[in-house]
């Protein structure tokens, strides 16, 4: 949830440690610090601008920690920002993620004598540290996570030895960079590309000890550990704004990209089918499999319903779509014909994490798509597929939610031709799949058009959005962009749950977003729509092209392409994306850093 970066080396420390939080701030916000030897340690509540400006113009140093912080314990104040120290003020520690047993581990460290000046877990961990210590940091940080119970990305240093920086890795990243002129820590990739694309990633309950010349890495029971440097597959102009306004604005136009991204070497057109290497692995497994059961977060679970939509049409697949924070802890009654299915953009949110955990214990085949190139579900589950859509910087996901659209759909071609998919069906749906980019651009060419109608919208308090079938999840993406990025209380349904009570809030300040292209429930959705105008309710249609009577009902239309179903929820995200986008603008929000988000929730 917060963003950790270190170097050692020949180079001036402190650009880079603010450089490096600059990257990671989408990571958390509340507060953020460093602490360099030789300077000392400087704070400051608020986002980075506030801790760059509170540096002095020259700091010494070519070794030094920083951290930006997403507050778990503690209000997000200047006392509570990392780094913490023991009690010798030598050892200096930054961390994401939660000691759970904090607050026993504190009251022992008090009858000790100790002193707290915060509120957080953390500088409870850094005085635990400090107990420990006897010379060696790397001796003391194993001794203390033997005691501790919760999770870490840790990042660890001793002024009196400032050559060396000791990491520790249990479920929160941790990414070793390689440098030509030292050595980085990041708490992902996107901070270290502008250095190298040279990366180590550590692994669950592994430490390293990080200098300017190498590494090393252990289990944490002592074992060394020999890891293989992987390659970033990506470039720092895909961690930078490119001349747009703000990375969400810019993440959204990256659609036909991401798409091409998505399916290039995985559509077999004459054959109708979709090629997955990463499922070849497991082929003879699958073919057994007569359930699954999908798993996600926020974005990821309604990328996930939409998964399980596809299944059922197009592959025969039952699928039982569940919450990681539910799935986790739910009796899932599975047996040998189950499969489990994960979807994550980061590959960090610990509740999808665990309810993995949760399926291999169950031994269930562990099956996931992911964005983060070597991130801790992409190494954990059995057989995946990469999204390939690049980093993801906003907070609120636009591009990898339509990424997670796109391989869906090949995961259910590739899964329906194996079963009883006809090779005309397969072919009419891989030749949509390549025609989507395409159709993408005329939608996103409507940008000005959609950002005229959330103009107009963009001082009701009130949303509600409607959609069915396939696009039931699509309104609850829809509703939650909104909320993201504006704040504004939205609701979604089903739309034919409305008359179930929720049409009980509809009145002339309350707008409706439905989302009625022409498919085979496009007559429910007219009537849903009849019924919120009889309410006074402004209503927002998503129709398809050509449409003409859809016009007579709404208050505004936003037209989509007359698509293949299978495309028709990926076609219709992207104007909910960019309504939610310019009704942030319209109303000054803060588009990238949303309050009270962080990017990857890397805490339980
Ligand atoms: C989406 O805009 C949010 N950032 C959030 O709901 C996100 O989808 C969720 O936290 C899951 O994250 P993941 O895909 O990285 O697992």
């Amino acid at each position: 949830m917060c963003g950790i970066f270190g170097y050692v080396g020949s180079r001036t420390v402190a650009p880079l440690l603010v450089q490096g939080l600059r990257t990671l701030e989408y990571r958390g916000y509340d507060s953020a610090g460093v602490f360099i030897p030789g300077f000392g340690v400087l704070k400051a509540s608020g986002p980075i601008d506030n801790l760059a400006r509170k540096m002095p113009e020259s700091v010494p140093g070519t070794v030094g920690i920083a951290h930006t912080r997403w507050a778990t314990h503690g209000t997000p104040t200047e006392q509570n920002a990392h780094p913490h120290a023991d009690m010798s003020e030598k050892l200096w520690i930054v961390h994401n993620g939660i000691i759970e047993n904090y607050r026993e581990l504190k009251e022992a460290l008090h009858a000790k004598g100790m002193k707290f000046y915060s509120d957080t877990d953390t500088e409870v961990l850094a005085k635990l540290i400090g107990s420990f210590y006897e010379g060696d940091l790397e001796q003391a940080v194993r001794q203390a996570l033997g005691v501790v119970r919760g999770t870490y990305g840790l990042l660890a240093i001793d002024a009196r030895v400032p050559e060396e920086l000791i990491v520790a890795r249990l479920g929160s990243p941790i990414t070793i960079g390689l440098g030509v002129d030292g050595n980085f820590v990041s708490s992902d990739p996107s901070a270290l590309i502008s250095h190298t694309k040279d990366v180590i990633y550590l692994s669950d309950g592994e430490i390293a000890r990080v200098t300017a010349v190498g590494y090393q890495v252990k289990k944490l029971s002592g074992e060394t550990q020999t890891k293989v440097a992987e390659r970033i597959e990506w470039n720092q102009e895909s961690v930078e704004r490119a001349g747009y306004d703000h990375f969400m604005i810019k993440e959204i136009f990256e659609a036909p990209e991401v798409v091409e991204n998505a399916i290039r070497g995985r559509l077999l057109v004459d054959k109708g089918r979709a090629k997955l290497g990463g499922f070849d692995l497991v082929k003879e497994r699958l073919r057994h499999v007569d359930i699954l059961h999908v798993v996600g977060c926020g974005s990821a679970y309604y990328a996930g319903s939409v998964l399980g939509h596809y299944l059922s049409e197009y592959a025969d697949i039952p699928t039982l779509v569940e919450l990681g924070s539910e799935y986790r802890y739910k009796k899932n009654h599975a047996n040998k014909k189950t499969a489990f299915f994960c979807v994550s953009q980061s590959g960090e949110t610990a509740d999808t994490r665990a309810s993995l955990q949760k399926a291999k214990t169950d031994g269930l085949l562990t099956l996931g798509m992911v964005n983060v190139v070597g991130s801790a579900i992409a190494r954990d589950i059995d057989a995946g597929v990469y999204n390939h859509a690049g980093p993801e910087v906003a907070v609120a996901s636009t591009k990898a939610f339509l990424s997670q659209l796109t391989v869906s759909a090949l995961v259910a071609l590739y899964l329906g031709r194996e079963r009883n998919m006809t090779l005309s069906t397969g072919t009419a749906y891989a030749e949509a799949l390549q025609k989507l980019p395409a159709v993408l651009r005329t939608v996103l060419a409507e940008h000005e058009r959609i950002a005229k109608i959330a103009k107009k919208y963009a001082s009701y308090n009130d949303f509600m959005y409607l959609g069915r079938g396939v696009h039931a999840p699509i309104a609850y993406e829809g509703a939650l962009k909104l909320k993201e990025v504006t704040y504004i209380h939205a609701e979604a349904y089903p739309g034919g749950e409305l008359k179930h009570g929720s049409i009980a809030l509809l009145d002339e300040s309350f707008p409706v977003f439905a989302i009625a292209p022409q498919n085979a429930v496009y007559e429910k959705m007219v009537s849903n729509i009849e019924e919120v105008k009889a309410r006074h309710a402004p209503v927002i249609a998503l129709a398809t092209a050509g449409d003409l009577m859809m016009a007579d009902i709404a208050d505004d239309v936003i037209y989509i392409p007359d698509v293949h179903p299978v495309l028709q929820p990926i076609v219709a995200t992207i104007p909910l994306q960019l309504f939610a986008y310019y009704v942030g603008v319209e109303r000054g929000c803060s588009i990238d850093r949303p309050r009270n988000l962080a990017k990857s929730v890397t805490v339980e």
